[in-house]
């Protein structure tokens, strides 16, 4: 390994950690004070339906670390199979498991075998079919061609490989399959003390 190889690897083992104690505390404490928006009160401000929130289990909306609604644009279809990169706590998974309806399939995938096991817990208090892969979205866990649409809500952003996860998208999606994705971007460079910093990263 060549030293910036090397100093990436410690840098994004050092990240992983802080996205894991992040998220996991949103979802365990989410009357925390975050500095980012949360909860529903989040999902609202970007526009999830009433009904949708009235209808997920309060701790899977409670935990929502979304920054968008992916929901807006991914037009599922009853019997398609989603993926939803980053699943965390399981709202948007839910939501896309009402849409494709009993002859669709919603895989969730996160990195915290916690949140995984959280968002499963959600999914099954409702009805919902949604299992959940423990995995990065860098080496997403689904074979090639097996996925209509990737949806992604804020989580993209949080990977040192973006295009390796772009890559991944395009392997396990079908011909003609669609992306939906909402995360933030920067129209500035970030500068080195900011891009050095874990906890800034995660959030
Ligand atoms: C912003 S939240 C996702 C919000 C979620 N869509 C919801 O409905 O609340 C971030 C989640 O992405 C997961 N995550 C972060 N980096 C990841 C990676 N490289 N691969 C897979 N999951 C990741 C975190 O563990 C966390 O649960």
């Amino acid at each position: 390994m060549t030293d910036t190889a090397e100093a990436q690897a410690s840098l994004e083992a050092v990240l992983k950690d802080e996205i894991v104690r992040m998220y996991q505390e949103v979802a365990d404490n989410p009357k925390g004070t975050f500095h980012f928006f949360h909860g529903r009160e989040a999902a609202e401000l970007f526009g999830y339906a009433p009904e949708w929130l009235g209808r997920a289990p309060a701790d899977a909306v409670a935990s929502f670390a979304g920054v968008g609604n992916p929901h807006e644009r991914s037009d599922l279809k009853a019997g398609e199979t989603v993926l939803d990169l980053g699943s965390g706590a399981g709202l948007d998974a839910i939501i896309a498991s009402w849409s494709v309806g009993p002859n669709g399939k919603v895989i969730g995938v996160d990195l915290n075998p916690a949140m995984c096991l959280k968002a499963q817990a959600h999914a099954a208090a409702t009805g919902a079919r949604m299992e959940c892969q423990v995995g990065r979205m860098e080496d997403i866990p689904a074979p090639a061609d097996s996925v209509d649409v990737v949806i992604s809500n804020g989580v993209i952003n949080l990977s040192f490989r973006k295009r390796r996860v772009i890559e991944e998208i395009f392997r396990v999606l079908r011909p003609g399959g669609r992306i939906s994705i909402t995360d933030i971007v920067s129209a500035k460079q970030l500068s080195q003390s900011i891009v050095n910093d874990p906890k800034l990263w995660a959030s």
